[in-house]
């Protein structure tokens, strides 16, 4: 768990964050985007009513072994006082901080009053924040959107200096409205807009999908982090490639082919370490187009991946990827 100080001195370096991710961000894909340079990474969103049940799938979530150190645990409610009682719970579990989701837009969460729901009533936002921040002794964060939409003048400015005032320590602005789900364009003038009126650390969210778009996300916003979500499914050296152009000013090469085959290897054998065979192949499928993307015979890859629920099988088919021929390598060259 890091005070409230500890976690200002690690926004001080900008961190390049992997977002919370249902179904993705787990244990086994954290380690791989904190090898590849993510500073903090965000569990999947966990369902308060599920974790005070003490339903597996839920408790299961808040586990965080010690070499998942830098790990926020997002929760998610519509109920303030089983929010507060669901963070005591996520705060044995000793995480970097707490965070309360705020954004999810989709309609079964949403509706409900959680998520994005909380949108729908600032007011109510900000009290039941509090009751979460008055209840645990860890920092305790929000991740949410611009507003509901379609708002002419989003709430999100004025919320984030109440959400300051009732003690939250950090604030993630995906920058849409709840009403726009993934569709449109992410604004992040919404970011600097909130960012001129706290002092508290502000991470920047929605369409960084390259090192320049990070590096740009923070320059125009003046945000102290930049949060990646669908691009790391597909491309987590996008935190190694982040920290190389913000920290060195040097723009990164993309992986090399051997890389591509790499991870695809590592991310199927620990899946299959850590859920059963048929299970880990299958849920490592969503990663592996984009890991193989633009490499030579990628499509073919791919569809033989995509039909094998096999280790042994999946370790074979990426044996057999063929390697590009270097320059002047060809059989026609003179
Ligand atoms: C598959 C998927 C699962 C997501 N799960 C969560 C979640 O559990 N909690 C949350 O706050 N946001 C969740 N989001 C939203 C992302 O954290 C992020 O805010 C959004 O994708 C915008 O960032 P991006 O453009 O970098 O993807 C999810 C998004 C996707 C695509």
């Amino acid at each position: 768990m890091a005070t409230h100080q500890e976690l200002r001195a690690l926004f001080a370096q900008k961190p390049a964050i992997l977002a919370p991710l249902e179904d993705v961000s787990d244990d086994v894909f954290r380690r791989l985007c904190r090898k590849y340079g993510a500073t903090i990474c965000v569990t999947e969103f966990v369902n308060v009513e599920g974790l005070l049940r003490g339903c597996t799938k839920a408790r299961r979530k808040l586990n965080l072994s010690t070499d998942d150190a830098l790990t926020a645990i997002q929760i998610y409610g519509a109920d303030p006082g089983r929010l507060a009682e669901a963070a005591e719970i996520a705060e044995e579990a000793n995480p970097l901080y707490l965070d309360i989701n705020c954004g999810c837009w989709v309609p079964k969460i949403a509706g409900r009053g959680a998520g994005a729901g909380w949108l729908r009533d600032p007011a109510a936002m900000v009290a039941m924040a509090k009751m979460v921040v008055e209840r645990v002794k860890l920092p305790v964060t929000v991740k949410t959107r611009i507003g509901w939409g379609p708002e002419s003048d989003m709430p999100i400015v004025e919320l984030a200096k109440r959400l300051e005032d009732v003690g939250v320590a950090a604030l993630t602005l995906h920058c849409r409205t709840a009403q726009m789900g993934h569709s449109g364009k992410a604004d992040w003038s919404w970011a600097k807009k909130a960012r001129e009126v706290v002092s508290i650390p502000v991470i920047v969210n929605g369409d960084v999908k390259s090192a320049e778009d990070a590096r740009r996300a923070l320059d125009e916003t003046g945000c102290e982090g930049v949060m990646i979500g669908r691009r790391a499914i597909e491309h987590p050296w996008i935190f190694r490639e982040v920290r190389s152009y913000v920290d060195k000013d040097v723009l990164l090469e993309m992986p090399t082919f051997d890389e591509r085959i790499e991870l695809c290897k590592e991310h199927l054998i620990a899946n299959v370490a850590a859920r059963g065979e048929v299970h880990g192949v299958r849920v490592t499928r969503r990663h592996l187009a984009g890991y193989l993307s633009g490499m030579h015979g990628a499509a073919q890859l791919r569809n033989r991946l995509n039909t094998c629920d096999t280790l042994e099988g999946c370790l074979e088919i990426l044996g057999e990827a063929q390697r590009p021929r270097p320059l002047g390598d060809s059989p026609h060259a003179a």
